[in-house]
């Protein structure tokens, strides 16, 4: 009997830069991929076809890609000379703010490919690799593009979904207007579909995706549908127990959404929603729409109806004009809320934002030492509140094994890594553990027999 040879599956080599959302891209790029014979590959050197899904929100993130591309450069020598060929992708932000200029500076790029063209990329490598250069960006619309995808292929129990993008809020230091251009809302029917699709293939939480998610306006059966709609909504879905949203607007957190936090079981404990600072006037500056005070009353009004809630931020440091005394603020905030978790970046000044321009732009001096203050400080509330887990049991859903035999890996609601003991737990179960140690990074525990906390 002659055995038919398969043919040989064509190497894709992703690499996934910025934020959630570009995660959520690199899987539906992959997922596009797929039933074309691509399959994934970890090493570059060995690849047909090369994606960077590329970030511009600050300048390093952009240096990166040009790097990235410098490296790739002898990949794809070394390979031409071995009579293969590789097909060098740019996708994502960096692609849709500076793809001529790519094509300009790094001629080994085959094809530059925005946001709104992911569902094109078929064709695109298609024609990228008889050697047409192409370019393809902004000509779709978000609509466009998540009515042509294909059907997701979750290959975990946690997922993305993305239900919003663009966004209409100009903070002055911002490229994301720019970038992924006017906020777009997915239709309430299209979202809960392909949460059901989700929960079908094992996914039990997901992560509801957006620059704004929480300015989710979308059409819904009985017209428009709000954020809260949407979360009541996706609720119900069998399956999905647990929901989380990221990233949020502070004046996007409606009365609504706030007691939802307090109604809603599948709601985790966790929010997400960026500060930027915490001096009135650098915020003005920043065109942020809101001040300190309304940022705190909505902890304050957070924590009335779920006091365990954990919360994370976004700082910047070092904006134009930021005074000593204005990052004091900022420090002053941090103390007054208490963070489970943050990100803080120094202002980087993106080409075509207000902020840019603007006088009293802060020294790299300056911004460095500010921004290791606050990380100082940061961390040390990162500790604090993965140490208060220490003796409580949490419901903890399964995401995997873990590095030792007989160990699982899960998450906390409070979204923290967590390893512990147990060799019966299956992916997808939420089960009580109990939480012996914490560090920074992560908790470990061991599996009880006791109910869980409500959490
Ligand atoms: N410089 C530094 N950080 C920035 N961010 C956005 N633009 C800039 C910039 N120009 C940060 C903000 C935002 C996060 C995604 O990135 O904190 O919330
Ligand atoms: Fe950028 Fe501000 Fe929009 Fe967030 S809200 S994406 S920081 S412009």
């Amino acid at each position: 009997m002659s055995e038919q040879k398969r043919p040989e599956p064509k190497r894709l080599f992703m690499e996934t830069y910025g934020c959630q959302m570009n995660v959520y891209d690199s899987e539906r790029m992959r997922d596009v991929l797929t039933p074309l014979g691509y399959a994934i590959t970890e090493k570059p050197d060995d690849a047909d076809l090369v994606i960077l899904n590329t970030c511009h929100i600050r300048e390093k993130a952009t240096d990166k890609v040009y790097s990235e591309i410098g490296r790739l450069r002898a990949h794809k020598e070394r390979r031409a000379a071995e009579g293969k060929g590789m097909t060098i992708t740019i996708a994502g932000c960096v692609a849709q703010a500076e793809g001529e200029e790519i094509m300009r500076r790094a001629p080994e790029v085959d094809l530059v490919v925005g946001p709104q063209a992911y569902h094109k990329l078929p064709e695109l490598i298609a024609r990228a690799s008889r050697k047409m250069g192409e370019r393809l960006a902004a000509d779709f619309t978000a609509q466009e593009k998540f009515d042509a995808l294909p059907a997701r292929a979750p290959d975990g129990v946690t997922a993305f979904l993305s239900i919003q993008e663009g966004c209409d809020k100009f903070c002055t230091f911002c490229v994301v207007p720019y970038t992924r251009g006017a906020e777009y809302s997915r239709p309430l029917t299209d979202v809960v579909a392909e949460a059901r699709a989700l929960a079908d293939r094992g996914v039990r939480e997901i992560t509801l995706l957006g620059q704004n998610v929480n300015a989710y306006h979308g059409v819904g059966p009985r017209g428009a549908a709000s954020f809260t709609e949407l979360l009541d909504a996706l609720a119900q879905v069998d399956g999905i127990k647990r929901i989380r949203y990221t990233t949020s607007h502070p004046i996007e957190m409606t009365d609504e959404l706030i007691a939802m936090h307090g109604s809603e079981a599948k709601l985790m404990p966790y929010l997400h929603l960026p500060v930027q600072s915490g001096s009135d006037r650098i915020l003005k500056a920043m065109n942020r729409k809101h001040d300190g005070a309304f940022y705190r009353d909505i902890i304050t009004r957070l924590r009335a109806v779920r006091p365990d809630i954990a919360l994370s931020t976004d700082f910047i440091v070092g904006f134009p004009g930021e005074k000593e005394r204005e990052f004091e603020e900022t420090m002053q905030l941090v103390r007054d809320v208490g963070f489970a978790a943050a990100y803080s970046f120094k202002y980087s000044a993106r080409p075509g934002t207000p902020a840019a321009s603007m006088l009293g732009q802060v020294s790299e001096e300056a911004k460095t030492e500010r921004l290791n203050q606050l990380l100082a400080l940061l961390s040390e509330q990162q500790r604090a509140f993965n140490q208060a887990q220490v003796e409580r049991v949490l419901p903890v859903l399964v995401v995997g094994n873990g590095r030792k035999p007989g160990q699982k890996q899960g998450r906390t609601p409070y979204a923290q890594g967590v390893h512990f003991e147990d060799s019966q737990a299956q992916s997808g179960d939420i089960v009580p553990v109990r939480i012996l140690a914490a560090t920074q990074g992560s908790l470990t525990g061991v599996r009880q027999t006791l109910t869980p906390e409500a959490a």
